[in-house]
């Protein structure tokens, strides 16, 4: 399944890509995660050095004038197969596996965001991203998780276009719903209907009911032993609540495989 997280800045978008890629590799499972933010910090989070990052794809000029701008002009529609499978780097599983686990595959691609703010050319970056969702490789037990950028700005430009499944993260406050909101009637137009709200820090309240939102719905509570700690430390993996965050992941998974299936 490809999964994509959106919503506003500093919601948890990032925090809940490291969580879904560390509990579905522990599960057996093959997954890419692909960070398509400009803060480039996904791999951080999953407890990478700042030195193992890859360089991210849209600053990969060759690559991109190799595949996008090949014969001269805009190939909108690249052969991209081969690419995250020779970029991307694995990522060590953090959290306890089971004793009767085959451990599954942790691999990030870092591609960045698809806005022109570094230089680059938009249309380029997008053009890439789009043809890597839709052709990264999807082996049956694969996952493809997209960690977006911030806002809506991007939906507009298709980013989510090719995913099956899209989590409208938000904080428990009316701006972050109201852009959650405004993400999900997006990707409604997108094609996308399987959706789910995931209301991260929140404790206790009923989001208001705003058009575009999502009605299935997963709370995350603020998590103590990750506050305790980020100061000095980026990963959000390994956290003395771990066991609570795999229960949430497990639920907010489950939901996007029978809204899959309810779609298919
Ligand atoms: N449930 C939570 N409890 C406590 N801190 C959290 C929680 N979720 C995220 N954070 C922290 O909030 C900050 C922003 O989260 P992040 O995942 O980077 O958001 P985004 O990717 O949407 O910008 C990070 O420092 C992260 O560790
Ligand atoms: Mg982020």
């Amino acid at each position: 399944m490809k999964i994509a997280m959106a919503g506003k800045g500093g919601v948890g978008k990032t925090s809940l890509t490291a969580w879904l890629a560390d509990r579905l590799a522990r599960n057996g499972k093959d997954v890419w995660m692909v960070d398509a933010d400009t803060a480039l910090s996904l791999g951080q989070a999953s407890g990478l050095s700042p030195e193992a990052l890859p360089v991210p794809l849209i600053r990969r000029g060759d690559l991109i004038r190799e595949r996008i701008h090949a014969g001269g002009f805009l190939d909108l529609n690249p052969d991209v197969g081969d690419l995250p499978e020779s970029l991307a780097v694995d990522i060590p599983i953090a959290g306890p596996v089971a004793p009767d686990v085959t451990t599954g595959r942790k691999r990030l691609l870092v591609m960045g965001a698809v806005t022109n703010a570094g230089g680059g050319c938009a249309c380029d970056a997008n053009a890439l991203l789009k043809a890597l969702l839709a052709h990264v490789v999807m082996e049956r037990d694969a996952w493809v998780l997209v960690d977006l950028e911030a806002g809506v700005e991007h939906l507009g430009r298709g980013t989510a276009a090719h995913v099956n499944g899209l989590v409208v993260v938000s904080e428990p406050s009316m701006r972050s719903l109201q852009t959650g909101a405004e993400v999900g009637r997006m990707a409604r137009d997108l094609g996308v209907a399987n959706q789910v709200l995931v209301l991260n820090r929140h404790e206790n309240g009923v989001p208001p009911a705003l058009d575009g939102l999502p009605d299935r719905r997963v709370s995350i509570p603020p998590l103590p032993g990750l506050m305790g700690r980020q100061m000095t430390d980026a990963s959000v993996l390994g956290l003395p609540e771990t066991a609570m965050v795999d229960k949430l992941m497990d639920g907010l998974l489950d939901m996007l495989a029978r809204g899959q299936s309810a779609a298919s």
